[in-house]
C-alpha cells in the first residue's frame, strides 16, 4: 500500500518506518528542511533502539522517503497518518494546531478518495474538527472528492516503540458508520493484517471512544504510579517496604505486575500532558475528574521526593555538598529529558548550594539543553552542574550517590570501588535498584522510595 505520514517525530518516523518494514511504500512528510535533511542523510533526530538501522534499511530498499513537499504528500498516500505534536497548552490543554494544519494541508491539495488517520494523541472531539476542515477545504476548491477520519491512537513506550510496534497489544480503529467510514476501515484491516495472524488485536469502535481510550489508558497507568508512589511514601513512615507490597499485590491477576513501580514521579511527553487533558476536556464539559486531578498532584509531589530526603539528611544548606547524580533522562532506552524528574532534583540541590555531578548514558547532550532553558533566569547554577563521562567519575569524593532513572549500567556496579571513592558512603535510590539489606552489608546507608529505610535513622 501507499501510505503518507505527516510529522516525523516520535510517533510518525516509528509508524512510517514499521509500515515500511511491513512492506508498504511510505513517504514521510515534515515542514522542518532541517529535519527531512537530517533523514535524507540517514542520520535520526531522536534516540531509539534499532529506529537508525530500520530507517537506513527501508530507505536502501526503496520503501521509505522523506520529503517537505507537502502536496506531494497528499498525492502519495491513500492513507495520510497524521502524526504531528500535541504539546500542552498555558491552561492543561491540548494545543492543536499543527493537527489542524495537517488536516488542512490534506484538504487544499487532496483530488481522490483518503482516508486522513489521527494516530497524534488528540482530545475527543478531534475527528470531527479535521473532518470539517477537510469539508471546507474540499468545497472552496469546488472539487469533488471523498475521505474518512479514522482514530488509530499509539500506544508505543520510548525505548521500546520497534517492537511495541510490531508487536502490539491491541490496535484501536475508530471509524464512523458511513460507507466512507467503512471503506477505510477495510483498507486499515488491510494494512494491519499482518498483526492479526495469530489472533485478532483490532479494536474497532467510534472515533470518540477510539480518543478516549488513548487517554483513558494513560490515565490509568498514571494513576497506578502515582498510587503507589502514595503507598511507598506511607510504607517509609510506618516502615514497610513497598517491594515486598508491590510483589504481594501484583500476584493478583486482577492488579498484574506492570506499573506498580514506586519512585520519582512520572515523566516524558505522554503521561503528564495527556493526564492534564483529560482533566481539562472534564473540566470543560462541566465535571471534575477528582481522582486524575489528585494522580496529578501526588506527581508534582513526588517529583521532589528525593530533594526532600536529602533535606531531611543534611538540611536546607547544602553549600560544601557534592552529589553523583545517574540517570537524567525521564526513563531508560531514551534521551528524552521532557518532564524527567532528575530536572527538579538538580534544580533543588544546586539552588541549595551543592555541587552536582552527573552522569546519563545517552542523554547528556539533552541534559544541559533542558538545564540551560531550567536556569535561564539564574545561569549561575549552570556552574553547579558538571556532567561526566563515567558513573565513577561522578562518585568521585561525592557526599552521596542520588539515583533517578533505571539505566540497567547502573544495575550492578562495583559497590567496593563506589564506597572507597565517596566521602561517605550514602546512596538516595529514586528507582529502588538495590535491596536495603545487601546494602547495609556493604556498608552503604541507603535510602530508597517506601524500602522502611530513612536517612536521618541510620
Ligand atoms: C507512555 C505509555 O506507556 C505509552 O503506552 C504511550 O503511548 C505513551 O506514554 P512512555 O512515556 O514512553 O509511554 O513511558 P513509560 O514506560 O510508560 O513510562 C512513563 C513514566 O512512568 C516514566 O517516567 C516512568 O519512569 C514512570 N513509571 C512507569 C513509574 O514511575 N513506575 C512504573 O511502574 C512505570
Amino acid at each position: 500500500m501507499q501510505i503518507t505520514v505527516v510529522g516525523t517525530g516520535y510517533v510518525g518516523l516509528v509508524t512510517g518506518t514499521c509500515l515500511a518494514d511491513l512492506g508498504n511504500r511510505v513517504l514521510c512528510v515534515d515542514v522542518d528542511p532541517a529535519k527531512i535533511a537530517l533523514l535524507e542523510r540517514g542520520e535520526v533526530p531522536i534516540y531509539e533502539p534499532g529506529l537508525k538501522e530500520l530507517i537506513q534499511d527501508n530507505v536502501a530498499a526503496g520503501r521509505l522517503a522523506f520529503t517537505t513537499d507537502v502536496a506531494a504528500g497528499v498525492a502519495f498516500g491513500e492513507i495520510q497518518f497524521i502524526a504531528v505534536g500535541t504539546p500542552a497548552a498555558a491552561d492543561g490543554s491540548a494545543d492543536l494546531s499543527q493537527v489542524l494544519q495537517a488536516a488542512r494541508n490534506i484538504g487544499r491539495h487532496m483530488t481522490d478518495f483518503k482516508v486522513v488517520v489521527n494516530k497524534s494523541t488528540v482530545p475527543i472531539g478531534t475527528g470531527e474538527q479535521v473532518a470539517g476542515i477537510l469539508r471546507e477545504e474540499i468545497a472552496q476548491r469546488g472539487v469533488t472528492a471523498s475521505f474518512a477520519v479514522v482514530s488509530n491512537p499509539e500506544f508505543l513506550k520510548e525505548g521500546a516503540a520497534i517492537a511495541d510496534f510490531m508487536r502490539p497489544d491491541r490496535i484501536v480503529l475508530g471509524a464512523d458508520d458511513t460507507p466512507e467510514g467503512q471503506r477505510a476501515l477495510a483498507l486499515m484491516r488491510r494494512l494491519y493484517a499482518p498483526f492479526n495472524r495469530h489472533h485478532e488485536r483490532t479494536r474497532v469502535m467510534d472515533v470518540k471512544s477510539a480518543e478516549f481510550t488513548k487517554y483513558a489508558a494513560n490515565a490509568m497507568l498514571a494513576t497506578r504510579i502515582s498510587f503507589m508512589n502514595e503507598l511507598a511514601n506511607l510504607a517509609d513512615r510506618v516502615g514497610a517496604d513497598i517491594e515486598s507490597v508491590r510483589q504481594g499485590i501484583g500476584s493478583d491477576p486482577r492488579i498484574g505486575y506492570s506499573f506498580l513501580y514506586a519512585g520519582t514521579g512520572y515523566g516524558g511527553s505522554c503521561f503528564p500532558k495527556d493526564v492534564q487533558a483529560l482533566a481539562h476536556t472534564a473540566r470543560s464539559h462541566g465535571q471534575k475528574l477528582r481522582v486524575l486531578e489528585a494522580v496529578e498532584s501526588v506527581n508534582d509531589e513526588q517529583k521532589s521526593v528525593i530533594a526532600r530526603k536529602v533535606f531531611e539528611r543534611y538540611g536546607e544548606r547544602l553549600e560544601g555538598r557534592t552529589f553523583a547524580l545517574w540517570g537524567l533522562a525521564f526513563k531508560p532506552n531514551t534521551d528524552d529529558m521532557r518532564e524527567a524528574p532528575s530536572r527538579g532534583v538538580i534544580a533543588a540541590l544546586a539552588r541549595a548550594g551543592a555541587r552536582i555531578r552527573a552522569h546519563d548514558p545517552v542523554a547528556m547532550e539533552q541534559a544541559r539543553a533542558a538545564l540551560a532553558e531550567d536556569f535561564r533566569a539564574e545561569p549561575a547554577l549552570l556552574q553547579r552542574v558538571e556532567f561526566v563521562r563515567h558513573p565513577m567519575d561522578a562518585v568521585k569524593d561525592a557526599d552521596a550517590l542520588v539515583i533517578v532513572t533505571e539505566w540497567k549500567a547502573y544495575r550492578s556496579p562495583n559497590f567496593g570501588l563506589i564506597k572507597a571513592a565517596m566521602r561517605e558512603p550514602l546512596i538516595f535510590d529514586g528507582r529502588n535498584l538495590y535491596e536495603p539489606q545487601d546494602m547495609q552489608q556493604a556498608g552503604f546507608t541507603y535510602v530508597g522510595i517506601g524500602r522502611g529505610t530513612r536517612a536521618s535513622t541510620e
